[in-house]
């Protein structure tokens, strides 16, 4: 009888052990399961980077088809979102010696923002479909790393639950601007009152660019937006198509003046790809510009984002700042858009990646490895800071366009 009770007791204690593991040592094991049998990523770990485009393969192995095709889709022949890491390739970074240089300064700021490195979170919707943490894990990473979170107004968390995870870190709101003037004012008073820093108006969506690959997979989101208007409709089982028409799809530079006069947050119009309409977003009251093709998601057939940059900049001349985005993945590609004139750079992709392997432990991962890279290139550029970079003269060669 006495063994019997023994073993017994040893049983319960291995089975008490075992239930510790698994309850602590929070791994991919287990996954979420939305309705419809979508499957989301538990990821909670640190992540190994070689190089941020070992990441994609990576996420496609855990992103559910429909999901991942979604999320590094392109439009239509995606040649245009190709192009945007293949222009960084189009000139080139002098290596400087002798410049005295030792442990470059990473550190900016942006609208009065102090952040650790050059490189923030751009708005990306749905981040739901790769990690069940969504947009507050993302938060969760980007606050860790001591850089800036924008919202999407197609969010997976709503504005609350994202402020709630950043825990006072700085973060943007971008809003996609309804038909509704009352939730156009609701979410801006949400955002303002939750400690949002700034406002983003993205302006290059006023319908969706032809995302072939969710057409052939009848894409429709498995998880709500919890942000849009509900006169809006309904988000879950629906695609981006149909999100997009329930917006306010005609807008001009008076919507610049009409959000501008809703707050005195700073209005930050993202989406511009143009000269002229960098002029045109400046007169209407923009606080900062924000260069962007959308990674390649609306116009197929536009030019990469970084190749309008120069031209952008020089008809900006630093009237307000200018936030790059499209194509960012490695440190040179960070250098390189600041020396062509943008103040920060931003992130879709990456993150989103990085958050399906890793949650937010990933997206630290992603940054981390964006933090290390861009030291070593400035070091190897003779680059103290990021001052020294804007005063670059980058090499650009004679079979592109800048032929000099
Ligand atoms: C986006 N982007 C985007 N932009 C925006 O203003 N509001 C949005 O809701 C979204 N949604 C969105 C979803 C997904 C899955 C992606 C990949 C992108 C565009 C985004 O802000 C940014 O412009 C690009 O992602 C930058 O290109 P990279 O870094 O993804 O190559
Ligand atoms: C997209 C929208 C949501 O690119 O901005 O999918």
């Amino acid at each position: 009888m006495k063994k019997f009770i023994f073993i017994l007791c040893a049983c319960l204690v291995v089975l008490f052990v075992v239930w510790l593991v698994l309850r602590f040592n929070k791994t991919n094991s287990n996954e979420v399961v939305y309705d419809g049998g979508y499957v989301a990523s538990v990821a909670d770990e640190s992540i190994v980077i070689y190089d941020i485009d070992d990441l994609e393969a990576q996420a496609w192995e855990v992103i559910p088809q429909g999901g991942f095709d979604y999320i590094r889709g392109g439009a239509e022949t995606e040649n245009t979102m190709k192009r945007n890491e293949m222009a960084f390739d189009m000139v080139d970074i002098y290596p400087r010696v002798l410049t005295g240089v030792n442990e470059p300064d990473i550190t900016t700021e942006i609208l009065g923002i102090d952040i650790s490195l050059p490189v923030i979170v751009a708005p990306a919707a749905a981040h739901g479909l790769a990690h069940v943490s969504a947009e507050a894990g993302s938060a969760r990473g980007a606050a860790a790393s001591g850089t800036i979170m924008s919202v999407s107004t197609y969010a997976s968390s709503t504005l609350e639950q994202v402020a709630q995870a950043g825990e006072g870190a700085p973060q943007w709101f971008q809003l996609y601007l309804s038909k509704d003037d009352a939730a156009n004012r609701n979410l801006i008073k949400t955002a303002e009152d939750l400690g949002y820093r700034a406002i983003i108006l993205t302006v290059d969506a006023p319908v969706g660019g032809n995302r072939v690959s969710d057409a052939r997979n009848n894409f429709k989101f498995p998880l709500a937006m919890p942000n849009v208007p509900k006169k809006s409709g309904k988000t879950k089982g629906q695609g981006i198509g149909a999100i997009f028409a329930a917006a306010q799809n005609e807008l001009g530079p008076y919507d610049v003046m009409y959000v501008k006069s809703l707050t005195d947050l700073p209005v930050i119009v993202k989406g511009i790809q143009h000269p002229d309409d960098a002029e045109i977003a400046i007169l209407a009251g923009a606080d900062a510009i924000w260069v962007s093709n959308h990674g390649g998601r609306q116009l197929d057939g536009a030019p990469a984002s970084f190749e309008v940059l120069g031209e952008i900049a020089e008809r900006v001349n630093k009237r307000v700042p200018i936030i790059f985005d499209s194509g960012i993945r490695r440190g040179q590609h960070i250098f390189k858009a600041i020396a062509m004139g943008a103040d920060v750079v931003a992130i879709g992709r990456p993150v989103i990646y990085g958050l399906a392997l890793g949650g937010w432990r990933g997206v630290v991962s992603v940054f981390d490895y964006l933090k290390a890279d861009l030291e070593r290139v400035m070091w190897l550029a003779g680059t103290q800071n990021i001052d020294d970079i804007k005063n670059i003269n980058l090499r650009k060669r004679c079979e592109t366009k800048w032929c000099e």
